[in-house]
């Protein structure tokens, strides 16, 4: 058991100014507002501007985040940067943001599980500050995917969005923390199930950077089992009860998915943080936007029990209890 916690400071999100709607797609591709908006929830979605990077919107969150927890970059000695859309094959694009926020210490890296990347980037994070390695992290999933959509496939250009969100996670002893901090964590990866969501390029086989394919409806079915039998292995890593939980904040990816997670484990739908009707799919951006906004209209607040989880690409999932 380690004698250190990890606590939420400061939350921010950021989304870039351009707005796709379903109307606009339905000009694009052979598509109506109302197919996406039976089948999916979303509305709209974020586009970021040319020129725009995923560090730009990173650096946005980011520095939302710091405010929020009234510090400033020079607090920060570990980033994590959750994407599957870097600004460059490499270097990695937490080393980007470093820089555009004038940290010069500590360390910097990105971390790889598609949309479950944010998650899978708390517990990264979690475990260094609880072996007292690092003191503050900013953990951020930042996301273009707009970059990587085959704007004529139909069934997957309505699905996506741009944007990013951050959080800085603090080092606390026990006793500063008190009850908050992150409780229970539970990550899985199957690769056998790589084929259903992937990206049909890469340096290392056709050296260009490709665009998403996706089985969706096998995605699927895949994701309330998966995603519900996670919050069961985090709420027990924790020693919590799924009926403890204040507010779930899912990865954004489709509403019907979201509700069937809910109703499946019994929590009321007036608990779960949806905003996948203004985002879409931001992917690693997703949880951290989602908590944003609660936190921003006054939802969530400090001291209340909230679960992420994702599923993403690999097949890779998971989800955390924290203490806010
Ligand atoms: N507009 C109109 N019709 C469409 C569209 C569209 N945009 N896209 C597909 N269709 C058609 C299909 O061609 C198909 O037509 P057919 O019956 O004539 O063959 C029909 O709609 C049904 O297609 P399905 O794929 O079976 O539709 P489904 O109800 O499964 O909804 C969706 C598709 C929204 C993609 C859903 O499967 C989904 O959300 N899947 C999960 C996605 C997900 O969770 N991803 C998570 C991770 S994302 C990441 O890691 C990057």
């Amino acid at each position: 058991m380690s004698e250190f916690a990890s606590v939420i400071r400061g939350v921010g999100g950021y989304l870039p100014e351009r707005v796709l709607t379903n109307e606009d797609l339905s000009k694009m591709v052979d598509t109506t507002d109302e197919w996406i908006t039976a089948r999916t929830g979303i509305r709209k979605r974020h586009i970021a501007a040319e020129g725009e990077a995923t560090s730009d919107l990173a650096v946005a969150a980011a520095r939302r985040a710091l405010d929020s927890a009234g510090l400033g970059p020079q607090d920060i000695d570990l980033i994590i940067v959750a994407t599957a859309t870097p600004d460059y094959t490499f270097p990695a694009t937490a080393t980007v943001v470093q820089d555009k926020l004038g940290i010069t210490r500590g360390a910097a890296f990105d971390l790889q599980a598609v949309c479950s990347g944010f998650v899978f980037a708390v517990a990264t994070a979690d475990n260094f500050l609880a072996r007292g390695q690092f003191e503050r992290a900013l953990v951020i999933g930042a996301e273009t995917f707009s970059r990587i959509l085959d704007w004529s496939d139909r069934s997957t250009c309505v699905l996506f969005g741009d944007g990013a969100g951050a959080v800085v996670l603090e080092r606390q002893t026990k006793e500063q923390a008190g009850d908050r901090g992150v409780k229970g964590i539970h990550l899985r990866s199957d690769g056998r199930y790589r084929d259903l969501l992937y990206v049909d390029g890469g340096p290392s086989t056709t050296q260009t950077v490709g665009h998403l394919r996706m089985i969706g409806n096998q995605v699927f079915k895949h994701a309330v089992g998966k995603i519900s039998d996670s919050v069961k292995a985090a709420a027990a890593d924790a020693g919590l009860a799924v009926s403890d939980i204040d507010w779930f904040v899912p990865h954004q990816a489709n509403q019907r998915i979201l509700s069937a997670v809910a109703a499946r484990l019994g929590l009321d739908d007036n608990k779960v943080i949806s905003t996948v009707a203004e985002h879409g799919n931001t992917s690693a951006a997703s949880v951290p936007l989602a908590l944003a906004a609660a936190i921003e209209d006054g939802r969530i607040k400090q001291g209340d029990l909230i679960l992420i989880e994702a599923i993403g690409g690999g097949l890779t999932w998971g989800s955390a209890l924290i203490r806010m």
